[in-house]
C-alpha cells in the first residue's frame, strides 16, 4: 500500500460492484466530460466538517447523518428537498436543545445514487435482466433497455446533484435555517401527532429563550450562530470512474480531494484492503466513513485504520457500525477494545438500519422501528461501559409521510405498508418517526452527559 497513489490507481486493483457498460467508449466520453465540471464542494468545507467531526471523536458534538437509501431522478424536487431539510433541522435542534450538544449536520444528498447488490443480476418471470444499481447506472424498469447501465446517466447525476446543494446552500445560509424559525418548522402534517406537541413545547422554550436575549438587548439577526447552520453533504462513493472524475488538487494545500461532496464512504461491501475503494479512498484527503458490518475482524478493522488513517488524524475516519440489533453487542465491543488498544481516534457512529431489514408477513421489506431503537440503544450502553463516545447516528429517513417502517409513536402496521411505500430502495424512517427517534436519541445523549458530569464546551461556528 505504500505505492504511489493517483486518482486512477484504484484501476489496477480488483473492483466490486461494477456496472457492466456495453460502451466502454461512451463511459470514457462520459467521465472525461465530468472532469472538466466545476466541483460541488470546496476543499475548505471538508476540511472544516473533518475539525467539526475531531470534536465528535473528542465527545464534544454529535454527528447527525441521514437521508434517503438511494436519490431518484423522478423525486427530485424543491418540496423533497426543503422537506427532507426540515426534518434534519428539527433533529438537530431536538438534539441540541434536549441532548444539550452541538450538532454536525450531514446528509445523505446531493449524490447518493449508486448502489451495492447482492447479485449483478434480478430474474423474474423467467426473465433475467441486470439489477438495478440506482439510477445514475441505470433506471428500475424491468426491462432490458432500462436495466442496461447508461453513462449518460451520470451527468444527470451530477446535475441533479448540483442544484439539490444549490438549494440546501440557499436553506441553510439564506434564513430558512435561522433558530427564530423553529415554529414555522412544523410540518403539516404532524400538526396532531404527540410528536408534534413535544416539538411545539420544545420550540415554545427556546422562542422564549431567544425572546429574553432579545429583551436583554442582544441583536439576534446580527450573529450567524443562531440565523445560519453547517450542513454538509456525504454518499456511499461507489461508482469510482465518477468519482475519479470530481478528484482535484486543492490549489491552497496541493492535496487531493473528492468535490462530490463533502464526506464519503465506504460500503460494508466494498471495503476489502487490497481493492479499489480502499485504494481510492487513501488517497483523497476528505473526512470518510467505513461501514462495519458483523463480518469485519478485529484485525482487519485496524489494518484498514492503518491505511486509511496512517496518521491518526482526528476527524478523518468514521466507523459506522451496522450490526443489527440482535447483533451489536457480540461485535461492537471487540472492534472498539481494538481500536482503544492501538490508541486509534475515530468517529464512532451508528447505522441502526442497514442490521434490521426483515420481509414482513405481507411481503414488504421493512424495519422494526423498535428494533432500529434498540441497536441505538444498544450501541450507547456500549460505549459506556467502555469509556469512548458515542459519538453520531446513521439514519435512513426523509421529509414524506411514508409508510415503509412498522412501528413509531403512531404505530404504523404490517397491513398499513401498502399504504404510502414509495422507497426505491431501503424502507426509510418518515418525518414523524425520524422525530421520534431524535426524542429518544436526545434522551439518550443527556444520560451520557450527565454520567461524563463534564459540561461541554460550545464549538465555534456550529
Ligand atoms: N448555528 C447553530 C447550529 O447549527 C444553531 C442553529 C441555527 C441551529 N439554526 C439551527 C441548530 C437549526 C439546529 C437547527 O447548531
Ligand atoms: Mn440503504
Amino acid at each position: 500500500m505504500s505505492e504511489r497513489w493517483t486518482p486512477d490507481s484504484w484501476r489496477s486493483k480488483p473492483v466490486l460492484q461494477v456496472p457492466e457498460y456495453p460502451n466502454a467508449k461512451a463511459l470514457a466520453d462520459v467521465e472525461a466530460q465530468l472532469a472538466t465540471f466545476p466541483p460541488l464542494v470546496f476543499a475548505g468545507e471538508a476540511r472544516n466538517l473533518k475539525k467539526a467531526l475531531a470534536r465528535v471523536a473528542a465527545g464534544e458534538a454529535f454527528l447527525l447523518q441521514g437521508g434517503d437509501c438511494a436519490e431518484s431522478f423522478a423525486e427530485h424536487g424543491a418540496n423533497n428537498i426543503r422537506d427532507f431539510f426540515r426534518v434534519l433541522l428539527q433533529m438537530a435542534v431536538v438534539l441540541t436543545y434536549a441532548g444539550a450538544v452541538p450538532v454536525v449536520k450531514v446528509g445523505r444528498i446531493a449524490g447518493q445514487f449508486a448502489k451495492p447488490r447482492s447479485s449483478p443480476t434480478e430474474k423474474a418471470g423467467g426473465v433475467e435482466l441486470p439489477s438495478y444499481r440506482g439510477d445514475i447506472v441505470n433506471d428500475i424498469a424491468f426491462t432490458a433497455e432500462a436495466r442496461t447501465p447508461d453513462p449518460q446517466r451520470q451527468l444527470m447525476a451530477y446535475r441533479q446533484s448540483a442544484a439539490t446543494l444549490n438549494l440546501l446552500r440557499a436553506f441553510a445560509t439564506g434564513g430558512f435555517a435561522n433558530l427564530a424559525s423553529v415554529h414555522q418548522w412544523m410540518l403539516g402534517f404532524i400538526k396532531d401527532s404527540p410528536q408534534s406537541r413535544r416539538y411545539k413545547e420544545l420550540a415554545d422554550r427556546i422562542s422564549e429563550a431567544l425572546n429574553f436575549m432579545r429583551a436583554c438587548g442582544l441583536d439576534l439577526e446580527s450573529h450567524p450562530e443562531l440565523r445560519a447552520t453547517d450542513f454538509y453533504t456525504s454518499h456511499e462513493a461507489l461508482l469510482l470512474g465518477y468519482e475519479q472524475a470530481f478528484t482535484r488538487v486543492d490549489s491552497t494545500t496541493g492535496d487531493w480531494y473528492a468535490t462530490s461532496g463533502h464526506m464519503l464512504w465506504i460500503g460494508d461491501r466494498t471495503r476489502q484492503i487490497d481493492h479499489g475503494h480502499v485504494e481510492y479512498f487513501r488517497g483523497i484527503k476528505n473526512p470518510i466513513g467505513l461501514k462495519c458490518g458483523p463480518s469485519l475482524r478485529a484485525d482487519d478493522l485496524l489494518r484498514l485504520i492503518e491505511v486509511l488513517n496512517p496518521d491518526n488524524e482526528p476527524g478523518r475516519l468514521t466507523l459506522i457500525g451496522r450490526f443489527g440489533a440482535d447483533k451489536i453487542g457480540e461485535h461492537l465491543p471487540v472492534l472498539v477494545r481494538a481500536v482503544q488498544r492501538e490508541g486509534r481516534v475515530v468517529v464512532w457512529s451508528c447505522d441502526p438500519m442497514h442490521g434490521n431489514t426483515i420481509t414482513s408477513t405481507s411481503g414488504y421489506k421493512t424495519r422494526p422501528f423498535d428494533r432500529i431503537l434498540s441497536e441505538v440503544k444498544s450501541f450507547f450502553a456500549i460505549h459506556a461501559a467502555e469509556g469512548t463516545h458515542a459519538g453520531g447516528v446513521h439514519l435512513e429517513m426523509t421529509g414524506q409521510d411514508v409508510t415503509e417502517c412498522i412501528g413509531g409513536a403512531r404505530a404504523i402496521t404490517d397491513e398499513g405498508l401498502n399504504d404510502r411505500y414509495h422507497t426505491v430502495c431501503d424502507p426509510r424512517l418518515n418525518a414523524e418517526q425520524s422525530i421520534d427517534m431524535a426524542f429518544l436519541i436526545a434522551e439518550l445523549l443527556k444520560q451520557d452527559r450527565a454520567a461524563q458530569a463534564k459540561p461541554m464546551p460550545a464549538v465555534a461556528g456550529l
